[in-house]
């Protein structure tokens, strides 16, 4: 029997429909101001210029939040979303406990997605640590500081795999593999759930967008997802299920449709995939206003039927769209909808509300730890450390790490940018508490010359190293900022050929929210760190790196292509009957190179290490054993992650050229040497057949193992 049953049927008893209906509305606060349009409408002037900015900032200035009390005496409202402040959460709790007819107490959700207060690495970044336990206790660490302030349910870990980089929601997730994706998303929930869920610092993970979002044709945002089953379950499912499997209790369908079917109102993807096969007993949650979309796709006549499709699908809540709350009592009440499929969804509710201990400790806020715990010394260090290891060195001619008698120009305003250190998604975060690259730079007491404006050019003489701080700023990435140029952002090149050409070596630092094409920079500038964007430590975090006392350790988790033409590039991809090569008739383009500028995996690192003596058999227990040694061959210590790749012989169905089954991170001293061994069940390298039947086929496999999926030592299995 699920748990809290008893309990959750005692209530449905007494519930009517219209307090069931309640349980599944959630809605966020909304802007009432003293202006006749609606918020939405006073946008729209603003942005077409019918009233000047300075008027929108003056109206809105009179706006006031609704949080539509009324409608939660009522037993209307059964969750919020985007509240953070805790007196605000008490005070709403207390309606729904004190003024209801049930008391039913209230589920407060919020985007945690890479921090609360402590805001660190976009999660793209942090993915480059390759390091699940960094990733469990960030998540940690986020959870603290987000149940202080009265938050149950965080909208993460974003699970998307992401191979298109023109798509702004791929800084959201761990980059273009399964693996990678799926370590990155246990960890996660691992960390914001913990073992014991009404624990007053635990929070439970809404794994999202289920699924396959981050495979947006043209990685244009909300597009189309047209994929095989076979593609879906080998690329874009197995993050989900690994969550799944490690306890995640709520999941968001995704915006997208999967093949014509809005995953919204999906009973295949919400029933029988996530509940029938997976087993699934937890919570879903729409995106926002996405049962109201279902219209807008084209597959929902109408609101009425947008909410038979997805209570009938298995959506539970519904945020923001208030369909549910305007169509479905009536839609029970006439037949249209049976009562099951509302029970069932309440339901679901009913039990993660009672899993996390709501009903007993309704109050979980604690106002005076989320007040005072903000931006303390140890969460700052948690903060550095996942910068530093996020950061993934592409390129270093030597000049890395500089020294400290260097004279150094400093270029570009993300140098000196803090707000953009947070990147996309730090909702509720405040700028201020970041470290820019600059103030990193005086925290170390560099000094520096700014070559910022007109005038910078004529500084450069009195350098003798410039930083080059290119990219994208924080808006340039994440929800509905797909660029169809994913090239550096206006300018920005053209002065980094000025600064190249004054002969002084250019060290650039580049802040994205994806993979950029920049091959100028590859072949002319002297090193190339990729910071992504950092969090609150960005600019210690490149200071320690800058002057070699930390020493780069991260991996790129996707393809850096020459071009946006090449997108979307990956490396799991399949051969082709002509793979790319020198004649004419073969797989490539006319003008741009095969190769991507850097592929995925690699990362470069102040020593050098060697690999030698791959090993790969089958084990007495039916799993393939893998061992390589890898040294240090370099000067100083390091950290480097081992990845496992492997090919898998001719099959019913074409496979990837190469495909990430395991991956390890080792601390190597100087000269030191360690033999890393990997066990990989047999039955994770299969697919799936034409007919859908899973199966791993039978022959020789290629067993790769290295610093990234292109530098490998190969060796063959028979299994
Ligand atoms: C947004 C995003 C989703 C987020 C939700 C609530 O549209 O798609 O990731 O959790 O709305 O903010």
């Amino acid at each position: 029997m699920k748990p809290y049953e008893n309990e959750i049927q005692a209530l449905l008893s007494q519930m009517t429909i219209a307090e069931k209906v309640g349980q599944l509305q959630q809605c966020g606060p909304s802007l009432v101001g003293a202006f006749e349009v609606s918020f939405e409408e006073l946008l729209d002037m603003m942005f077409d210029g019918r009233i000047s900015h300075e008027e929108f900032e003056r109206l809105m200035g009179t706006a006031e939040q609704d949080y539509h009390e009324e409608a939660l005496r009522a037993g209307r409202i059964g969750s919020y979303n985007g509240i953070a402040d805790p007196e605000i959460v008490n005070r709403l709790q207390k309606i729904a406990v004190e003024e209801t007819r049930l008391g039913i107490p209230l589920l407060f959700g919020y985007d945690v997605i890479h921090g609360f207060r402590t805001v660190g690495p976009i999660p793209l970044g942090e993915a480059c640590a390759w390091e699940p336990d960094l990733w469990r206790r960030t998540a940690r660490l986020a959870a603290q500081e987000a149940t202080a302030a009265g938050i149950h349910m965080t909208f993460a870990p974003m699970v998307d795999v992401a191979k298109d980089a023109r798509w702004g929601r791929v800084s959201e997730g761990a980059g273009e593999d399964p693996v990678v994706s799926s370590a990155y998303g246990v960890a996660k929930v691992q960390g914001f759930q913990t073992e014991d869920l009404s624990r007053p610092d635990a929070m439970a993970a809404c794994i999202k967008h289920f699924a396959a979002y981050g495979a947006a044709e043209a990685g244009r945002d909300y597009n189309r997802v047209d994929l095989s089953p076979q593609r879906l379950y080998e690329e874009y499912l197995p993050p989900f299920e690994a969550c799944i499997q490690a306890g995640a209790r709520a999941v968001m369908p995704a915006f997208n449709d999967i093949s014509g079917v809005p995953c919204t109102g999906n009973r295949w993807l919400l029933q029988d995939v996530l509940r029938r096969d997976w087993g699934f007993t937890g919570v879903t949650v729409s995106d926002s206003n996405a049962i109201a979309e279902c219209v807008v796709h084209g597959y929902s006549r109408d609101k009425a039927q947008a909410a038979a499709d997805a209570i009938t699908a298995g959506v539970d809540i519904d945020m923001s769209s208030d369909v549910y709350v305007s169509e479905l009592d009536r839609l029970v009440e006439n037949g249209t909808v049976p009562m099951e499929a509302l029970d069932r969804a309440v339901a679901d509710v009913l039990r993660l509300k009672f899993e996390l201990g709501l009903f007993e400790h309704p109050y979980r806020t604690d106002p005076d730890r989320a007040a005072r715990d903000i931006n303390r010394p140890e969460d700052r260090a948690l903060a550095r450390e996942a910068a530093e290891k996020s950061v993934v060195l592409l390129k270093n001619d030597g000049i890395l790490p500089l020294q400290p008698e260097k004279r150094i120009g400093v270029w570009g305003d993300l140098a000196f940018s803090r707000e953009d250190m947070l990147g996309a998604w730090a909702v509720g975060a405040d700028g201020n508490l970041c470290v820019s690259l600059a103030d990193g730079l005086t925290n170390q007491n560099i000094s520096f010359v700014s070559l910022q404006g007109e005038t910078g050019l004529a500084e450069v003489a009195s350098c003798d190293v410039i930083l080059a701080a290119v990219g994208e700023t924080k808006d340039q990435s994440g929800e509905a900022a797909s660029r169809a140029d994913i090239g550096l952002p206006e300018g920005q090149e053209e002065r980094v050929r000025q600064l190249v050409d004054t002969g002084k070596p250019v060290i650039a630092i580049v802040f994205a929210g994806r993979p950029l094409a920049i091959p100028y920079l590859a072949e002319h500038a002297a090193a190339i760190l990729i910071a992504w964007h950092p969090g609150v430590e960005a600019g210690n975090a490149l200071a320690e790196i800058l002057y070699g006392a930390v020493n780069p350790s991260g991996k790129l988790t996707t393809t850096f292509p020459y071009t946006t033409g090449q997108c979307p590039m990956y490396y799991a991809h399949t051969n082709t009957g002509r793979p790319g090569g020198r004649s004419k008739f073969t797989s490539k383009y006319l003008d741009t190179p095969l190769e991507p500028v850097w592929p995925f995996g690699y990362g470069l690192s102040y020593t050098t290490y060697a690999y030698q003596d791959l090993q790969a058999s089958r084990n007495g227990s039916g799993a393939l054993s893998v061992s390589v040694t890898v040294s240090n061959t370099g000067d100083r210590s390091g950290d480097e992650t081992v990845q496992c790749y492997f090919r898998a012989p001719a099959a019913r169905r074409v496979r990837p050229v190469r495909q990430l089954a395991a991956f390890q991170k080792v601390h190597l001293e100087p000269g030191e040497a360690q033999t890393v061994s990997f066990s990989i069940p047999i039955q994770s390298l299969g697919y799936y057949t034409p007919d859908m039947q899973y199966t791993v086929a039978p022959g020789t496999y290629a067993v790769y193992a290295g610093g990234s999926s292109r530098d490998c030592l190969e060796t063959q299995v028979a299994l």
